[in-house]
Order: C-alpha cells, then sequence, then structure tokens
C-alpha cells in the first residue's frame, strides 16, 4: 500500500505533493512526509500522523520546483517519523519514497552496506544507502539507480530525487502500482491518477523492471539495462468532481447514495443499441468452455463472489469455487480440466489476488478480472477484463464496488446461460433497474436506521448478523462493514449454524441481526432468531416485502430474490456507517487499514 507523489516543474511543489497525498491517503494513512528540493539543499518534513499533521509541520521554505512525498501504511517499522519517507542517505544526498516490500534487506544490508548507521527500521532505507553507493562507484547516478534497483528482490514503486541533479526525478516500479503524469512544463509521479488529476489527465503507464528519468521537458523510459523504451500516454478518464465529497460529511455515505446510480451506469453499459446484453465475446467463449470457475478474492470482494457463485450456479449451470485469495497460493486446490479463473477486485492491486493470478497464468490457465480500475495490475495482466463501472471508491469500507460487482456477476450469469442455450425468466437489465429504483428508496430511509442504530447498537461491545443462503453471505458483508468502521465486535453467521457453538455468546440484550429476503428459508430464519431470543438477543429483523412480519425492525423493498443482496446490503451499510458516526469513528479511515492492500 502507501501512496507516492512527484512533482518537476516551475512552482507551487509544496501543494501539489500536499495536495497529491491527500487523495492518496486511501492507501495509508499512519505517517506520512515530503521532500523538496531548493537552491542549496533537501527539505524534507515527516510525521506521525496524517496529511493534515504534516500541512502543520511543512513551513514555507524557499521556492522548489521539484520534490517527493509519500503517506505510509507501515509494514517494517511502527509508524513514526524516523520510519516515514522520504529517507534519506546518511551522506545527506539522496532522498527516496517507496511503496511495497523488499524481501531481500536484510540481505543487501550485510552484502553491501557493512557499517553505515541507518536512521529507521525500514526496508526501504537500504535502498537509498544502496543508491548513494552505488553513485560513488559509477559516478552517474542513473546508473547507480539501474544498478540499485537490479538487485531488489519484491515489490516496489519508488521515487528518487539527488541533491545534485535540480532535473530529474529517477522513479522504477515493480509489482507496485506507478504512474508518470504528463504535463506543459512540468511532469508529475503518482501511485495513482485520481491524486494529480487536477494537474493532468495524461498518463504514461509504466511496466515492472522498467526505469523512468522525469525531468520537466520530457520523460526517458528505459528498461534495467538502459535501452530507451518508447510508449504512448493514456487519458485518465476520472472525473475530478468524483474524486471530491462535496457536500457530503464522508466519502462512505456518498457512496452508499451513489449505488442506484451505479446500477443504471451498469446497465447502460453492458446493453447495445438493441437493449440487448453486450459483453465481449472473448469472454462469452472461455465462460461456455470452461467447466468450472474459480473466483478469487479478499474481504468484501470475496463476499461479493459467495452471491456470484450462486448466480452463476443457478442461472449458467457452472459448478462455481468461491476462494479467499490469500489462503489459494498457498493451498491451491485439485483444479479441474477446464477452469477459469475470475478475479474479483475493486482496485485490482491487490497483491493477495495477485500472486495467485501469476501461479495460475504459468499454470496456464485463462483469468477474467472484474474491477473497478481497468489500467490496474489485475486487469492488465488477466486475459479478460469486466469493469464496474462504480467511479472511484474512495472510502476505506467498501460499498458501492460491492454492490457493482455483484451486478457484473448477475450480467455474466445471465449472458453465459444464454450462450449455453438456457432459457431464463429473467431479463437482467430490467430486474437491475428495478434494484436500482429499491436501492433509492432506501437511501432515502437513513432516518430509520439511525434510530435503528442508537436504540439497538449504542453501546453494545459486539453483535450477530444471521441469515440462510445468500442473505448469509449479505451478513457476512454487513458485520465486516460493522466491524471495520465501528470496532463493534461482530460476525456473520449461517442462520442453523450459530446453535452449533456461538450461541453461548448469546447473553441478554446481545443485538442479533438477522436478514430474512429469501422466501424458501424464511420459515427457518425466523426459527433460528426464536433460539437466540429465547436465550436474550435483543432481535432485529430485516425483510423483505412480500415476506415481512408485523414485528420486523425494517422491510426492504421487493426485487428478484437473486439480486435481494443488491437491497439487503443498503441497510448493513448504513447501519455500519450510523455505529461508526455515533461512536466518534474516523468513517473514512478507519485504524490500521488502507483502500489498496498491495502486501500479501
Ligand atoms: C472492506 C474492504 C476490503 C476489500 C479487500 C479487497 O470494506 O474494502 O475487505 O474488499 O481489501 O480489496 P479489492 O477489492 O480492492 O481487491
Amino acid at each position: 500500500m502507501c501512496g507516492i507523489v512527484g512533482y518537476i516543474g516551475y512552482n507551487n511543489t509544496k501543494e501539489i505533493l500536499l495536495n497529491g497525498l491527500e487523495k492518496l491517503e486511501y492507501r495509508g494513512y499512519d505517517s506520512a512526509g515530503i521532500a523538496m528540493l531548493d537552491d542549496n539543499d533537501i527539505n524534507l518534513f515527516k510525521v506521525k500522523g496524517r496529511i493534515a499533521a504534516l500541512r502543520q509541520r511543512v513551513n514555507d521554505t524557499a521556492a522548489s520546483t521539484m520534490g517527493i512525498g509519500h503517506t505510509r501504511w507501515a509494514t517494517h517499522g511502527a509508524p513514526s517519523a524516523e520510519n516515514a519517507h522520504p529517507h534519506q542517505s546518511t551522506s545527506g544526498r539522496f532522498v527516496l519514497v517507496h511503496n511495497g516490500v523488499i524481501e531481500n534487506y536484510q540481505e543487501l544490508k550485510r552484502d553491501y552496506l557493512d557499517g553505515i548507521a541507518f536512521g529507521s527500521e525500514t526496508d526501504t532505507e537500504v535502498i537509498v544507502q544502496l543508491v548513494d553507493k552505488n553513485a560513488e562507484k559509477y559516478g552517474d547516478t542513473a546508473e547507480a539507480f539501474r544498478q540499485t534497483i537490479n538487485l531488489l528482490k519484491g515489490s516496489y514503486a519508488i521515487g528518487l530525487i539527488d541533491k545534485q541533479d535540480k532535473e530529474t526525478i529517477y522513479v522504477a516500479k515493480n509489482k507496485s502500482p506507478l504512474l508518470v503524469g504528463l504535463g506543459d512544463g512540468f511532469n508529475v509521479v503518482t501511485s495513482d491518477a485520481m491524486a494529480t488529476l487536477k494537474e493532468t489527465d495524461q498518463y504514461l503507464e509504466i511496466f515492472d523492471r522498467e526505469v523512468v528519468l522525469v525531468n520537466r521537458n520530457f520523460v526517458e523510459v528505459q528498461k534495467l539495462d538502459g535501452t530507451a523504451v518508447t510508449r504512448s500516454p493514456f487519458t485518465a478518464q476520472i472525473d475530478v468532481s468524483d474524486t471530491e465529497k462535496g457536500t457530503y460529511p464522508h466519502f462512505m455515505l456518498k457512496e452508499i447514495d451513489e449505488q442506484p446510480f451505479v446500477m443504471r451506469r451498469i446497465i447502460q453499459e453492458y446493453q447495445d443499441e438493441h437493449d440487448r446484453l453486450k459483453l465481449d465475446q472473448d469472454i462469452r467463449s472461455a465462460m461456455k468452455t470452461c467447466d468450472r470457475v474459480y473466483i478469487i478474492a479478499a474481504g468484501t470482494s470475496y463476499h461479493a463472489g459467495l452471491a456470484g457463485k450462486r448466480l452463476l450456479e443457478k442461472m449458467a449451470g457452472i459448478p462455481v469455487e468461491v476462494h479467499v485469495a490469500s489462503e489459494f497460493s498457498y493451498n491451491t486446490p485439485l483444479l479441474s480440466e477446464k477452469p477459469l479463473f475470475v478475479f474479483i477486485s475493486q482496485s485490482g492491486e491487490t497483491a493477495d489476488s495477485r500472486s495467485v493470478l501469476v501461479k495460475i497464468k504459468e499454470m496456464g490457465h485463462p483469468a477474467l478480472t472484474i474491477t473497478n480500475v481497468p489500467g490496474s495490475t489485475l486487469s492488465r495482466e488477466a486475459d479478460f477484463t469486466l469493469h464496474l463501472h462504480a467511479g472511484p471508491e474512495i472510502a476505506v469500507a467498501s460499498t458501492k464496488a460491492y454492490s457493482a460487482q455483484i451486478a457484473v456477476l448477475a450480467i455474466l450469469a445471465v449472458d453465459t446461460a444464454r450462450a449455453k442455450g438456457f432459457e431464463l425468466d429473467f431479463d437482467p437489465l430490467q430486474e437491475l433497474a428495478i434494484a436500482a429504483n429499491a436501492m433509492e428508496v432506501l437511501t432515502e430511509q437513513k432516518e430509520t436506521i439511525e434510530e435503528l442504530v442508537r436504540d439497538n447498537l449504542g453501546t453494545t461491545r459486539n453483535a450477530f448478523f444471521i441469515g440462510r443462503g445468500s442473505d448469509y453471505f449479505v451478513c457476512l458483508e454487513g458485520a465486516l462493514k460493522l466491524k471495520e468502521i465501528s470496532y463493534i465486535q461482530a460476525e456473520g453467521f449461517a442462520g442453523g449454524e450459530l446453535k452449533h457453538g456461538t450461541i453461548a455468546l448469546i447473553e441478554e440484550g446481545t443485538p442479533v441481526i438477522a436478514l430474512a429476503t429469501q422466501e424458501n428459508v424464511n420459515y427457518a430464519i425466523r426459527s433460528n432468531v426464536q433460539e437466540v431470543v429465547a436465550r436474550g438477543a435483543n432481535d432485529i429483523i430485516f425483510s423483505m416485502k412480500g415476506l415481512e412480519r408485523d414485528t420486523d425492525a425494517f422491510v426492504v423493498p421487493q426485487v428478484h430474490e437473486l439480486l435481494a443482496p443488491l437491497v439487503s446490503v443498503v441497510p448493513m451499510q448504513l447501519l455500519a456507517y450510523y455505529a461508526a458516526l455515533h461512536r466518534d469513528c474516523d468513517v473514512d479511515k478507519p485504524r490500521n487499514l488502507a483502500k489498496s492492500v498491495t502486501v500479501e
């Protein structure tokens, strides 16, 4: 994780770096720093904490026309000013920012840097000390940089400044994301185009194991042996207003509210001029010819994958396995003869998922990535991509990407079913439009949910979510949302499973949130509710219109039951939001987390 921004141009370096870092805070926010080069020296500012703290710390130094900045999510060494980036070489000549993990940093330290006094506990500092040492040896910074990069094992996105060279930011990348943004008389470096959109919408992709020399007037991409590479820029398709909160108090609330619009955008994007489903022919034939789908994902995306399994199996008749990415890489199950791997990832950068992708590509299997970021690593490295069209998701807790993932999986399931010649009593575009309207109704019921939170989750230390069938998957997601932003210990359970042990935790007043949107299990889940109520639980039932009972706490509008997760998740997201607000938690940036998890 971690976010990097760099600027070389004519003015305003400090603001461009700080504004960029603020936009990158979703990638990590436990410490931060910037380094700016002026006529005489490198001005370095580092703090433990957020960019707001860094802003206060940075004084108005002499006008600077180049600099690099970093916002950190700690991997090696606790969050502190010493461990914050940029790191400076002992001689003071070089400063460097890094996102990723250097796996061989201890060997490098032992083999090349004996006797050097390190100022931090990070793996990163090894890189800047090595560059300094190589600069003495080769007498040329570009060569020293390439030689250093050649020694690194692991993942990295790097920006380096040499005090003796006011014309270049040295950049390199492997596995971690990094782009160069192109301007008129200036250029930028960034982990995410969103952070520097105000400066430019023209970006140059950097491939793994490439080095880039970024000057204010030109950019030179090189392979590690120094040979030049030519590449055309692309236009970042992001609307600046999508990256702002507008009148909302939090990005999370804005993103919850955006879900109906996201559904409508998906309908538009996956519809041809005759109102029929539009999907890449190659994806269709990969889905049709595979004998089993393996869905690989993490966290919320894994929960969407569970809903996707049900859609694909019910409609397209394909057996589907859903795997937590971090488990699959190390404990690969027996595979079928013609597997198709489907990676679900909002960011498209999740390291756990990527390591599975690398592995299954080595095995020669096809891969489809469903992501919100089409140019992301998982998208580039898979054979096919389906785009979520959800717009940038900035709150750390994922909301609109989850519902977009389920909607796109529903479209994929129907398209595959039709390709296989199955007759379906389900028009996905029409059913999604109905779900979008239902979501809109739900987003207007915030006061009711806020009241439910006040009455039921106000001071509780734990909560359980129970459901059966696809309600169970939404319970897993509801519990994850609640715990990650409100810090209430919460668990999602299959309704029938609670009594096999966990029911021991039910005490007088323990909140048990039950979902009842599935007709075939409506009776069964209500029996499970009775079991916990008999032991003192405070039941809060969310049912679907048509299945409701008088004592239910909340009734969601009726939609096709295969799409029920799209609507039942909205009140779960709002529950988490208001619980976090009620407890004064930092809704958009919960503790210990980062939006894009690029370390395994
Ligand atoms: C929770 C959340 C995470 C992500 C997970 C995977 O709200 O956002 O659980 O879903 O880290 O991230 P992506 O989808 O980017 O691969």
